[in-house]
């Protein structure tokens, strides 16, 4: 009997929520993504974003429905350039929504990625910006030259062999380039790709990205996950394979941070002396710099590994590239590349073709709610958008999946080239707009002219060139917290 009445209490309660949830709920207005989306994000989006395409699918789905699409129970998606411009201004009252950011933290340590409170956040950025601003950068030149140069070397043995596939190539570069520069140490990902083999750490970012959907909705996984392999280890001894990899991570950044501390054989220039020297905790320093490694290197390595690939089918454009950088003296001065205009158009074009970081940046709308779009959505309502729906924008962009950096040539001031740079938003923008950016810039522009100076890229299949001008498609790609392409991409390399 008991048993009957509180079956029936769950079942009208149930339906009650079902009624407020689809009807009753301020935001059942909203047009849903999918006919489950008011009662659980994770049902109608999971077996989309676990492919990862539902950074890939939402802009259809806006083009049909709005700027406002219902994506869960309290969540909503939004395309539109507006209110993107609010939710991501500089004082905007849309905090991260810690749901989402607290599965990046590291060790306990919430770093600027993953600061969701607002003032512990500004907090952090101005520490930060004694070495991220861009009288800064500069200062890192002669550590990437030099981690570059190394990677141009061990190209040569690679590429004598046949085609070099360059989405494992490209991370190792930047990976020991971000490694290089938060620990004052590289992680050895180019000399491991010498072994045959890539760093286990870096190559579990794009599993650990596709499981995002699984762990946000369900945090406690994650918990659980590790609560687990702890236990497996304890118990028969047996290591879990990404347990080890991330345990000799934490290792090795651990040593790194002795090294800091030693006034002998501490690193010239690493992120960690300076951020202790900060007074930081150095925990959180610590966290800081093994976080950068997520956000620091898939986000380059992909834009790099397609810049090269598209050069690749694009041979005038790559040979009028050279003969600048050449007229340049082959500059390795910030000030100096960011003048030659091909290079940039080529760098700025790689970025917003690439749109590396796809992720859909959640905030909270905060207390008393917010009128968007004509809808007033309340307090507590997660909203998000991905900045690379505004670089494929075809009214910014005509032809958005073609790699076509001319676009980039046109200096005058006209509508088209206003609405160009206004949805150029590959950073983000606001408070929490990329820290790395010039970083980023100077590292692409270097990567590039500097394997330019030494070899010529081209297709591997050259059916593939239907023209001398081919301008390439945007590879097939898998969408996560980063893009990653489904097929290898792969070029040709031939010494100079
Ligand atoms: C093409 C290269 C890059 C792209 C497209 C890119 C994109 C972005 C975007 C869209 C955000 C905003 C994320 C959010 O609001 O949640 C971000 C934040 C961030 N990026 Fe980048 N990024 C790039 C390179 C880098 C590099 C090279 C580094 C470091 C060496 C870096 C470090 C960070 C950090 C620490 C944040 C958090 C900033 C904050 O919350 O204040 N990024 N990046």
């Amino acid at each position: 009997m008991v048993f009957i009445i509180s079956s029936g209490l769950v079942l009208v309660a149930l339906g009650a929520w079902l009624i407020y949830t689809y009807f009753l709920s301020p935001l059942a207005s909203i047009p849903n993504a999918g006919f489950l989306a008011p009662v659980s994000r994770l049902l109608w989006e999971f077996p989309v974003e676990y492919q990862g395409r539902i950074t890939l699918e939402l802009p259809k789905l806006h083009k049909r429905l709005g700027p406002l699409v219902r994506i869960g129970p309290n969540q909503v998606s939004f395309y539109s350039l507006d209110i993107y411009k609010k939710v991501h201004a500089p004082n905007s009252p849309f905090a991260k929504d810690p749901r989402v950011y607290s599965q990046f933290v590291q060790d306990g340590h919430p770093a600027l990625f993953s600061i969701t409170d607002p003032k512990e956040h500004a907090q952090r950025r101005r520490h930060m910006g004694i070495v991220f601003n861009r009288s800064k950068v500069p200062a890192l030149t002669d550590m990437m030259v030099g981690t570059i140069d190394s990677w141009v070397k061990y190209l040569a043995s690679v590429s004598a062999k046949g085609p070099v596939d360059l989405g494992p190539t490209c991370r190792a570069l930047e990976s020991d380039i971000v490694s290089k520069f938060a620990f004052g140490n590289a992680i050895g990902a180019v000399k491991s790709l010498h072994l045959g083999k890539e760093v286990a750490v870096i190559k579990e970012n794009d599993i650990k990205s596709s499981k995002m959907p699984v762990y946000t909705n369900f945090p406690i996984l994650v918990g659980l996950w590790h609560y687990l392999a702890d236990w497996i280890f304890k118990v028969t001894g047996l290591v879990l394979s990404s347990v080890t990899s991330s345990q000799q991570f934490d290792q090795w950044a651990d040593s790194q941070l002795l090294a800091v501390k030693d006034t002998e054989k501490a690193p010239s220039l690493s992120f960690l002396k300076v951020m202790s020297e900060e007074r930081i905790p150095e925990q959180s320093a610590l966290s800081e710099a093994k976080e950068m490694l997520g956000p620091g290197t898939d986000t380059t390595s992909a834009t790099l590994a397609h810049i090269l690939y598209a050069l690749s089918l694009n041979q005038t454009f790559q040979e009028d590239l050279v003969s600048d950088l050449q007229a340049a003296g082959w500059s390795v001065d910030m000030s100096a590349l960011e003048s030659i205009p091909r290079l940039v158009a080529s760098v700025k074009e790689g970025i917003r073709w690439t749109g590396a970081a796809a992720a859909m940046l959640p905030r909270i709308v905060p207390q008393g709610g917010y009128l968007l779009a004509g809808k007033h959505l309340p307090g507590g309502t997660m909203i998000s958008s991905s900045p690379i729906w505004y670089l494929r924008d075809e009214t910014a962009f005509p032809d958005p999946e073609r790699y076509r950096p001319s676009r980039w040539l046109v200096q005058e001031n006209t509508e088209a080239t206003s609405l160009r740079d206004d949805y150029y938003v590959p950073f983000s923008k606001g408070a929490s707009t990329c820290v790395g950016i010039h970083f980023a810039y100077l590292e692409l522009f270097l990567s590039l002219s500097q394997l330019l100076k030494r070899y010529s890229i081209h297709p591997v299949k050259s059916s593939r060139v239907t023209a001398l001008d081919h301008e390439a498609i945007l590879p097939p790609r898998r969408e996560w917290v980063a893009a990653v392409p489904i097929d290898r991409l792969e070029v040709m390399l031939l010494e100079r």
